[in-house]
């Protein structure tokens, strides 16, 4: 078991990405690369990284910033709740830790947004607690090398996969066995075609031994993906475009155009009476769901929204709101 560690660690001294937030031990940077990370790819993530660092470089600012501006920074990254919680989470610091980060699992685990993989990264990584973090790259790893066929979505795979890695971790570089085991995950034993020849636990895994490697890890559901149909409202005139406030679901706070949602793809029936200068329509694949949108361009807007809560924005004032990826694709591919 020691030798995993060992081997581990050794590929990642010298094979390993260099990325800024490997470098420092500062747990707000940590934590905000462990955040921004949850969803999203290394590639991705970096811009994403360095632009948060530089607009809130310390756990202070951020928390004394205003949840919008964080929403705009987050812009197409998605999954907002993370934004949204991580400006929670800096007030929970600021108000139950007199501003000082946490400097342990368990505390960790109390802020908003943080589960039990974010929780052993920072506490590993900032703290040097011996916590095995376990996230995909872990599960296929785990998996692979030990054989382990226990579903990963279930909370007694959970369990097994969870306490393995606390056994194997090792106790005097934790941060490094963590951040080698997610490498390893990452870079080679990917989830398909590992490169198996190139792996330093290639001599013990045993999925390699038992020809498993394609079917681990094992998981005992097929992701069930909802279909959602939203029809958008495009009012755009000299003066500027109208978009209403979501006060709900995954685009909490964020702006949209005028929505109305049903069943089906059809036209719905309070807008068949009226006149549709322009139809777009596109689809949108989240984790769970798939959205078909389209968008009707109007040259006023229907009296059933009359209700609603609507603002009517500049175009030039456009980039101040944050807006969710299906709607700022719409405005880069339309010309209104
Ligand atoms: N994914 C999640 N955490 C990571 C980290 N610290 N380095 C690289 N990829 C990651």
């Amino acid at each position: 078991m020691a030798d995993f560690s060992l081997q581990i660690r050794n590929w990642y001294r010298l094979n390993s990405r260099e990325l800024p937030w490997r470098k420092t031990k500062d747990p707000y940077k940590i934590w905000l690369s462990e955040i921004i990370l949850q969803q999203t790819k290394v590639d991705q993530g970096l811009a994403y990284y360095d632009r948060f660092i530089s607009s809130f470089p310390d756990l202070r600012m951020l928390a004394e910033a205003n949840e919008q501006d964080i929403l705009n920074l987050w812009q197409g990254l998605g999954y907002y709740s993370r934004a949204r919680n991580l400006y929670f989470a800096a007030n929970q610091i600021v108000n139950d830790f007199n501003g000082v980060f946490p400097d342990n699992y368990n505390d960790i685990l109390k802020l908003k947004g943080v589960g039990e993989y974010t929780a052993a990264a920072i506490s590993s990584f900032a703290f040097g607690e011996a916590r095995g973090v376990v996230d995909g790259n872990v599960y296929r790893v785990l998996s692979r090398v030990f054989d382990i066929d226990d579903p990963i979505d279930l909370s007694r795979g959970q369990k097994r996969f969870s306490a393995l890695a606390n056994e194997l971790i090792s106790k005097t570089s934790p941060a490094e066995h963590n951040q080698a085991i997610m490498e390893l995950g990452a870079m080679i034993c990917k989830p398909s075609r590992p490169k198996c020849e190139a792996c330093p636990v290639n001599n013990m895994c045993l999925a390699i031994a038992n020809k498993t490697i394609n079917e681990r890890p094992v998981k005992s559901k097929k992701l069930k993906i909802q279909d959602l149909f939203f029809h958008f409202i495009v009012v755009s005139d000299d003066n500027g475009l109208i978009l209403e406030k979501r006060h709900d679901g995954i685009w909490k706070n964020m702006f949209q155009f005028p929505l109305l949602e049903t069943k089906s793809m059809e036209l719905p029936s309070q807008l068949k009476k009226i006149y549709i200068e322009q139809e777009y329509r596109t689809k949108h694949n989240l984790s769970h769901r798939r959205i078909h949108a389209t968008f009707y361009k109007m040259s006023a807007l229907p009296k059933l929204f009359e209700r609603r809560e609507l603002i009517k924005i500049p175009h030039g004032e456009l980039e101040k709101y944050p807006l969710p990826r299906l709607i700022d694709r719409y405005l880069e591919d339309v010309d209104l």
